[in-house]
């Protein structure tokens, strides 16, 4: 029995595109994977570790070989455990709109929370960097008003994609489908197109994953 992790990033609940892609992706997982667990982190419900001082204090400690002060540790206990809780699962599903060509900030949060020496890369002086979450499959669905496929012009301000599949192959998880939902904005007919596309290759996409 395998675990998919739900990584959704948009505040817009049933009206977000990229959540209702993902819901048809996670409807289709579930009736073809029947004995499979579906594990939903809905970011804005998630009161994340704030990454401050200690937090960074406690990272270099690391990266340099030191041990944690007692507060280096606290502090890191919280960063410990949203790291386990993503590594528990087998296979990951990520929704998030573009904000600004990018990820929204919570989105940076818990990629900063997340991306940590020793929990999800780890770093040696000879060899370099190496990610730590090897071996999994992960699919994400991206929502954007505008276009940024190949023949666009804007091919370059997606920053979005570049971000998520950019840090997930950082990790290890280069086993990575990308699900474009654009443009979400315009005339309608052009963005209804968009989002049938995109749930098509959902529905194919999940059915074998
Ligand atoms: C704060 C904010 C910034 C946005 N910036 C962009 C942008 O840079 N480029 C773009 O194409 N769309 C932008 N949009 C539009 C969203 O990407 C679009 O509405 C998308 O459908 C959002 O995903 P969702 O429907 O899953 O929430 C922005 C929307 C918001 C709320």
């Amino acid at each position: 029995m395998a675990k998919l992790l739900y990584i959704e990033a948009s505040p817009r609940k049933d009206r977000s595109r990229s959540t209702q892609v993902a819901r048809t992706f996670l409807d289709v997982y579930q009736k073809s994977h029947p004995n499979d667990s579906i594990q939903t982190l809905d970011l804005w419900a998630t009161s994340l570790p704030r990454f401050d001082g200690a937090t960074i204090d406690a990272k270099y400690a690391i990266l340099s070989g030191q041990a944690h002060t007692p507060e280096e540790a606290q502090a890191w206990k919280s960063v410990v455990d949203v790291a386990e809780d993503f590594k528990s699962a087998d296979k990951y599903l990520f929704s998030l709109p573009m904000w600004n060509f990018g990820v929204p900030y919570i989105v940076k949060h818990y990629i900063d929370v997340l991306i940590q020496p020793g929990l999800t890369f780890s770093f040696d002086p000879q060899s370099g960097y190496k990610g730590l979450v090897t071996g999994k499959k992960a699919a994400a669905v991206y929502a954007r008003g505008g276009a940024y496929g190949p023949g666009t012009g804007m091919e370059d301000y997606d920053l979005q994609s570049k971000t998520l599949a950019g840090i997930l192959g950082f990790i290890g998880l280069t086993d990575l489908v990308n699900i474009f939902v654009e443009p979400t904005l315009g005339p309608q007919e052009v963005a209804e197109a968009g989002f049938t596309k995109a749930e098509q290759l959902a529905i194919s996409t999940a059915k074998s994953f």
